[in-house]
């Protein structure tokens, strides 16, 4: 284990399993029917990646880039478009891919975004769900694993460009944040 992880939450195995729970689930929602991934870069790529395959069906992709942390382990409430969508997403079924839902500000801010650009459906794939007491509402149809708040990282999760590489999702250690 990376010496700045104190704990090990969710392993490459149960990771795995998961995605591949989610993707039957969203395989059998849009049966028939072509779905665009949205995701969110930089946290959702290896995410997204791992989601795509275990997809059937006709799948499209794009990306957007938004910053909203900085180099700091809490949100700044401000989310910044660092990357637009190539395509036009008129009347597509959208869904967007994201790593971690933590107050919901940013996913709130995307999915209205998304929604203003005239698609048939907007629906959210996300990894992880903090719970918290103040959350935004925004009921995401696919979960992976709803999850302490903690600051975790991994799996494509960073802290301040950091960790995005480790294989399992971690629990980082105060000491490097606080
Ligand atoms: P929210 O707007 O507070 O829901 O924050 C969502 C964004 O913050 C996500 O897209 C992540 O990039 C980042 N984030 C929130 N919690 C964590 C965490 O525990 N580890 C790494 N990134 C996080
Ligand atoms: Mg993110």
């Amino acid at each position: 284990m990376h010496p700045d992880i104190t704990s090990i939450l969710y392993s490459e195995e149960d990771i795995a399993c998961r995605i591949q729970e989610l993707g039957a689930q969203i395989s059998r929602d849009y049966q028939g029917e072509k779905v665009m991934l949205v995701a969110i870069l930089k946290g959702a790529c290896i995410f997204l990646a791992d989601l795509i395959r275990c997809i059937e069906g006709e799948v499209e992709l794009d990306f957007m880039a938004i910053s909203s942390y900085g180099a700091e382990a809490k949100s700044s409430g401000v989310v910044r478009i660092i990357k637009d969508l190539d395509s036009d997403i008129r009347d597509a079924n959208i869904i967007i891919v994201e790593d971690i839902i933590d107050s919901g500000f940013t996913m709130k801010f995307l999915v209205k975004y998304l929604k203003a650009r005239g698609p048939k459906t907007v629906e959210i794939a996300v990894l992880l769900r903090k719970y918290m007491d103040k959350q935004i509402p925004v009921n995401p149809r696919y979960t992976g694993f709803d999850c302490k708040n903690e600051f975790l990282v991994g799996y494509g999760l960073d802290y301040a460009g950091r960790y995005r590489n480790l294989p399992y999702i971690g629990v980082l250690s105060r000491e490097v944040y606080e």
